[in-house]
């Protein structure tokens, strides 16, 4: 048994629409964390799950005509349903909902009460319901129709005025700066480690935790005529889901071993009051929060439920494939950026997969069934062009994988990998293993297995990216179920000398342009 532990979360998302390619995005991302560290001898815990409080939410139940849970779970079940289309290796699904998740929520309030770092006042603002966030006179204007808008998300406001419950944030603040500049691989990308430290330094201001307008929340314990503020609940959903407030297991191994993967728009929540709650509480702050970019829409706006201009997995998924897709989101788009995403990109990366490593994959095996008695070749007397091939796709690219998945820098690894790749394809024209078929069948024999022992290892590290095309190519390839860990990328060969194979079939087909009919 390890004893290494991660765990990973996704925000957990409204379910006041339906998931779409941004929230597809973040979990899938989540996954490949989850699926390396597992193949990395980790015992991972991946939860994901919906937040499902608030008056947005309320509200949009309101607006169907029906009850806010019948709501809730009609949407909620529509994330999960994402699982199996998106090949989610989730372990844990949270909703807010839950018994067990009000009994966390409700622990930690008491627990920070009894601090004395919650206390009653009343509470006035610009209100904007879509953001479940308050503004300030500063962070709002009048737009062109006469109606007052916050600033940031150009959403409407109204004046609120109401008892709320607030927590004495601003009572962290020198240990929130001390406690990032001690640690700052606890946010990430970097840009917004420094954005996170000049807010904190810009001064925090206590913040409003209940709400009285409206009920739909999880009931602050003690005075059951307050709600909690949706954030308050949503940010808890970490802990419930390992059983605080009991000392179960899983808080003992998972907590803070924790690596939360966030948009940008909530990093603040995040990196700032998450934390600052923790610390009131007297538990440790996660590892790390990592902040991505948005997919952006063609019309140059984030794509969002709000604005409508959103794809949906499926749009790709059913046109280009799912392991083509997951591909695509990871390796064309830096994870810490903005992007957009179209059917030319993901065309182009569909090909590249075919062209680079589909096509390296089933032209060596392809050789090997017809002209090696179908059996995985001999590898004797390598030469220096050989070692160089196995030892840039040995414990050198493990390395460098492990430093890129570390800091979320998906697409690195993946060009990382595509290096390897590149090489093994100019060594395949190099040694021109097909020319040796007449004159020096042993040397074909090691350069063939040079080959299949680099595809080996690439399949094995593009597993988490490409689940299910990866396990097909390693089925190919005759390795066991239990060699395609991180473990059994070496600089020693692992290709099973001698393997009878099948016949090959090709894992990563090319895109093929449907003709518009006449
Ligand atoms: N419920 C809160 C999160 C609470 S976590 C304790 C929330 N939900 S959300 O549904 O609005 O957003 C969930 C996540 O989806 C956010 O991280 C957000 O950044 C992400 N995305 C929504 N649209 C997106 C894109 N267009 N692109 C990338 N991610 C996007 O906020």
């Amino acid at each position: 048994m390890t004893d290494k532990y991660f765990y990973v979360t996704t925000p957990i998302y409204y379910v006041n629409g339906e998931p779409h390619m941004g929230s597809a995005y973040c979990s899938l991302a989540c996954d490949i964390m989850a699926r390396f560290k597992r193949l990395d001898g980790y015992q991972v815990k991946f939860l994901t799950g919906t937040d499902e409080h608030g008056l947005k939410i309320f509200q949009a139940a309101r607006d169907r005509g029906i009850e806010p849970q019948a709501f809730c779970d009609e949407i909620s079940q529509k994330f999960r349903d994402l699982i199996p289309v998106m090949n989610l290796s989730v372990d844990d699904f949270i909703r807010t909902t839950e018994a067990r998740h009000k009994r966390a929520a409700q622990a930690l309030w008491a627990k920070l009460a009894d601090r004395g770092d919650i206390y009653l006042s009343k509470y006035s603002g610009w209100y904007a319901v879509s953001d479940e966030a308050y503004y300030t006179d500063e962070e709002i204007i009048t737009n062109d129709k006469g109606e007052k808008i916050a600033i940031a998300s150009g959403k409407p406001v109204e004046w609120m005025e109401e008892e709320s419950y607030f927590f004495r944030l601003s009572a962290f603040q020198d240990r929130l700066a001390e406690y990032f500049s001690a640690h700052p691989e606890a946010i990430g990308p970097k840009s917004r480690f420094n954005e996170i430290m000049s807010f904190i330094k810009s001064g925090l201001q206590d913040f409003s935790i209940s709400r009285t307008t409206f009920s739909w929340g999880v009931p602050v314990p003690g005075d059951e005529k307050h709600v909690m503020y949706v954030w308050f609940d949503a940010l808890t959903n970490y802990l419930s889901a390992l059983g605080y407030p009991d000392t179960t297991p899983e808080m003992q191994n998972f907590w803070p071993e924790t690596l939360h993967i966030v948009g940008k728009d909530i990093q603040r929540f995040h990196c700032v009051y998450w934390p600052a709650m923790l610390m009131a509480a007297d538990l440790p702050v996660p590892k790390r929060v990592y902040s991505h970019g948005w997919l952006m829409a063609a019309d140059g706006r984030k794509m969002s439920k709000s604005f409508g201009n959103f794809l949906v997995p499926e749009d790709f998924i059913d046109t280009y494939g799912l392991d083509q897709t997951r591909f695509y989101l990871l390796r064309d788009l830096s994870f810490g950026q903005d992007g957009n995403i179209g059917h030319d990109g993901i065309q182009r990366r569909k090909n590249e997969l075919a062209n680079d490593f589909g096509n390296l994959a089933q032209r060596v095996l392809m050789f090997i069934f017809k002209n090696n008695e179908a059996r995985l070749p001999k590898i004797t007397n390598l030469t220096a062009d050989d070692q160089a091939l196995l030892e840039a796709s040995g414990i050198v690219l493990l390395e460098t994988c492990r430093k890129h998945i570390d800091l979320q820098e998906f697409h690195l690894m993946l060009e990382a990998i595509w290096m390897v790749i590149r090489q093994a394809n100019a060594y395949v024209d190099t040694q021109a293993p097909w020319g040796l078929k007449k004159t020096d069948t042993v040397r074909m024999e090691t350069v063939l297995g040079v080959l299949c022992e680099t595809v080996r290892r690439v399949a094995i590290l593009c597993q988490p990216y490409m689940p299910d095309s990866c396990g097909r190519m390693l089925d190919q390839l005759m390795v066991a179920a239990d060699k395609r860990n991180l473990a059994d990328v070496s600089n020693e060969i692992g290709l099973e000398q001698g393997a009878v194979i099948e016949q090959p079939q090709g894992v990563f087909p090319r895109h093929v342009a449907v003709e518009a009919p006449a």
